[in-house]
């Protein structure tokens, strides 16, 4: 939600963190500052806006230091302004803090502070952590990190939280619980951040802080690392692959551009060393201990949000249709809160890029609690979700900056759809030559997304058409109508129109008073199985004067006459045809939103990684 970073070293520090929060700020972007010392005392500078604001305001004024921290955020508490805008600093004025996190116990500790005579300038609950750190500080006389263990104790809620004194000018001190923070390890430097884009450029060598741990820096001691009990832990040191070209645009005029063109490779190396090349068999990583579970499982239950909510449903009908094994797909954010069952040999999949949304990271945090075994599919290697699961497969899908989620959607499905597969063969569910069949299938998805975004001018030209509408209805059936959501949540997140996603047979139970001339309606016409439906429903719409936008397989002339728009994609198996089919309506919300001259990568009110609820 928020973006964080630190560096402690022998280089000028302010380069360093406006650069690192200017490749953070797709995290949240409503305000943003930096703290350095300088001659033992704390300088801020911080501003509403975004980090090109703060960047003009802090021109002239930097000191030379070598030892700060950023922010850039997304408001839970307080409005977006220069006031609670990040660093904070104590009513000491001798420590700053950054925080990315809801602290949920923060008026409990506020009206403890103010007994004590505290006041309180800003809205935050960082302001009010900050107090309560300095208090446990100035009561026990402890070092500043024995402190800040105390403090945490005694702290509700999530926090990734960076601290600094002027009475320590040589030392950072971060922790975190349910909110990202990683450590890089540089040659004589340090760095904290929300996650490795800061990083990257100076050093792949990285810790993942878990859960209620504190790390501890200095040039002259290097990295500690403890429990919030004070126990030492033993620094695990990974090594990152990405490269800093991955986080760039690439030429492109927007990550979501990048990262849609991206597909084919994070499709490939999704599910790249996952089939067997001489029995063919899927070999997921993580599943080996878990097999039996799923094979055995009464019940499957997905828990995500949002796109990855869209993939879910996905995966329930791959997981139904090829291993008939019964699922239930669930919002996170309703499951945590509506005392579900859960028995005894039920299993969780929790579907997360950012592996750190809030709501699916609690409501896998209560499944597990209730006994269910969990399994994830997370992008993001380390992240909070991906570490309390008992197994999983990453998707590869690389870093994906812009907000609204494409290679991940479709890397998400490539994972579903090799653990599909491998359950069914498995089980014995799906006959060998069937199995095969979509095996080689799904090695060509690559190639055929390949040739979809070749459609990619098509798609523009009907941008161009409609990028004044104010609504816009998607209809799909069977595994297209997960992909008429995601078609419709594209839109609606990057160009502000309205749209809704509809199981194409709902239509005539009252959706369809919605048709005119004004109401385009895509319709995702590339299953086979229900081509003689989809024609009847195109005709429905076509009745009413709707504008039908279809997205066909090639060469299906049927269809193709019947619609107003045409987006040939190549045809493929039933079972995958939701990934080759989301790309033009992937392309179709990109070019609409430029169109409107909307913030593609970072779309008003949004954040990438959603951590507070
Ligand atoms: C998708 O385009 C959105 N940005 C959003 O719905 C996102 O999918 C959702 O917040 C879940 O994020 P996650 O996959 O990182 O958990």
């Amino acid at each position: 939600m928020c973006g964080i970073v630190a560096y402690l070293g022998d280089k000028p520090v302010y380069p360093i963190l406006i650069k690192g929060l200017q490749r953070l700020e797709y995290r949240g972007y409503d305000s943003s500052g930096v703290a350095l010392i300088s001659d033992n005392k704390l300088h801020i500078y911080k501003k509403s806006g975004k980090v090109v604001d703060l960047d003009v305001y802090c021109q002239g004024k930097i000191p030379e230091s070598n030892i700060g921290m950023g922010h850039t955020r997304w408001a839970t508490h307080g409005a977006p302004n220069d006031l609670n805008a990040h660093p904070h600093v104590s009513h000491s004025k001798r420590l700053a803090i950054i925080h990315n996190g809801i602290i949920e116990n923060y008026m409990l500790l506020k009206k403890k502070l103010e007994k004590k005579g505290y006041t309180f300038q800003t809205d935050t609950d960082t302001e009010v952590l900050l107090a309560w750190i300095e208090e446990i500080w100035n009561e026990t006389g402890k070092p500043l990190v024995e402190a800040l263990c105390l403090a945490l104790t005694q702290v509700v809620g999530a926090y990734a939280i960076v601290l600094m004194s002027n009475d320590d000018p040589g030392r950072l001190i971060a922790a975190r619980k349910s909110s990202p923070l990683v450590v890089g390890i540089g040659e004589g430097e340090y760095f904290f951040a929300s996650d490795a884009t800061p990083i990257i450029e100076y050093t792949n060598h990285v810790v993942y802080l878990k859960d209620e741990e504190i790390a501890d820096i200095s040039l002259k001691d290097g990295l500690k690392i403890r429990t919030i009990d004070n126990l030492n832990i033993e620094p695990y040191i990974q090594q990152i692959k990405w490269e800093l070209q991955e986080l760039e645009k690439g030429g492109y005029d927007h990550f979501m551009l990048k990262e849609i063109y991206e597909q084919p490779q994070s499709i490939a190396d999704s599910l790249r060393g996952r089939i067997d090349k001489t029995n063919q068999l899927v070999t997921l990583g993580g599943i080996k201990e878990l097999e039996n579970k799923l094979l055995e499982a009464n019940r499957i239950i997905i828990l995500a949000c949002g796109t990855s909510w869209h993939a879910a449903l996905v995966g329930e009908y791959l997981i139904e249709d090829l291993a008939r094994i019964n699922v239930e797909v669930e919002y996170a954010s309703e499951f945590r809160y509506r005392n579900p069952i859960i028995r005894e040999g039920d299993v969780v999949i929790a579907i997360s890029q950012s592996g750190e949304t809030a709501d699916t990271l609690a409501a896998v945090k209560l499944a597990k609690q209730k006994g269910a075994t969990i399994f994830g599919i997370c992008n993001v290697v380390g992240s909070s979700i991906s570490r309390i699961t008992d197994a999983g497969s990453y998707t590869h899908a690389g870093p994906e900056i812009g907000v609204a989620s494409t290679k991940a959607f479709t890397a998400q499905l490539s994972v579903l759809s090799l653990l599909a597969l491998r359950l069914g063969y498995r089980k014995g569910s799906i006959a060998e030559s069937r199995y095969h069949t979509l095996i080689n299938e799904l090695r060509q998805i690559p190639d055929k997304v390949e040739i979809a975004l070749k459609e990619d001018k098509t798609v523009e030209q009907i941008a161009k058409a409609f990028k004044d509408v104010r609504n816009f209805l998607y209809l799909g059936r069977g595994y297209n109508f997960p992909v008429a959501l995601e078609g419709a949540l594209k839109l609606k997140e990057i160009s502000y129109i309205h749209a809704e996603g509809y199981p194409a047979a709902e239509m005539k139970h009252g959706p369809i008073a919605l048709i005119d001339k004004e109401m385009p309606v895509v319709v995702l016409a590339t299953n086979r199985s229900a081509h003689e439906k989809i024609i009847s429903n195109i005709k429905e719409v076509s009745a009413r004067c709707g504008k039908i936008i279809a997205i066909v397989s090639k060469g299906d002339q049927i269809i193709s006459e019947l619609a107003d728009y045409v987006v040939e994609v190549p045809e493929t198996e039933e079972p995958f045809s939701p990934i080759v089919s989301v790309i033009p309506l992937q392309l179709l919300s990109y070019h609409i939103a430029v169109l409107r001259g909307c913030n593609v990568d970072q779309p008003r009110n949004l954040a990438k990684s959603v951590t507070v609820e």
